[in-house]
């Protein structure tokens, strides 16, 4: 099985950004775990802080890959290229944040992307990713 995790602007610096919202460890290092851990999966990596390049790689693998797991971090909020992205492409996405967002600034309940995704993970810190890679998971075991 191949997944994606598409990872948006500032996701780079987990681990040292506001870590009593997102916590201590890197993304690299929890990557790192993810690999390892689901070693009999092909899991790719993507983070940019640049909007047209989250909506390139959506683009490329989004006929590919066997699922997207999609954290646009603030232009969840903002985008509706990406949305669009996500409308266009074949492969399931599943919508990720670390911060449970609905608990958050008025302008962070608004997610563009939500509505064309295959579900929505928030909340449980990185957590949240393994999650969704479980959901992936499950849903090719009932198929
Ligand atoms: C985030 C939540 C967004 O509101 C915020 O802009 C982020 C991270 C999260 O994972 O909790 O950068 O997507």
């Amino acid at each position: 099985m191949k997944l994606q995790i598409i990872n948006g602007p500032n996701l780079n610096l987990i681990g040292q950004r506001e870590k009593s919202i997102y916590g201590v460890m890197s993304f690299d290092d929890y990557l790192h775990y993810l690999l390892k851990k689901y070693s009999a999966l092909s899991i790719d990596y993507f983070q940019s802080n640049i909007e047209g390049e989250i909506i390139d790689k959506i683009q490329e693998v989004g006929y590919s890959s066997d699922g997207i797991i999609l954290n646009a971090a603030a232009y969840t909020h903002t985008s509706v290229g990406i949305a669009d992205a996500v409308r266009a492409i074949e492969t399931p996405v599943i919508e990720v944040h670390i911060s449970n967002t609905k608990s958050r600034e008025d302008y962070r309940h608004k997610s563009f992307i939500s509505p064309h995704v295959k579900g929505i993970i928030q909340g449980f810190g990185l957590l949240s990713y393994e999650l969704a890679i479980i959901s992936f998971l499950d849903r090719i075991k009932d198929e």
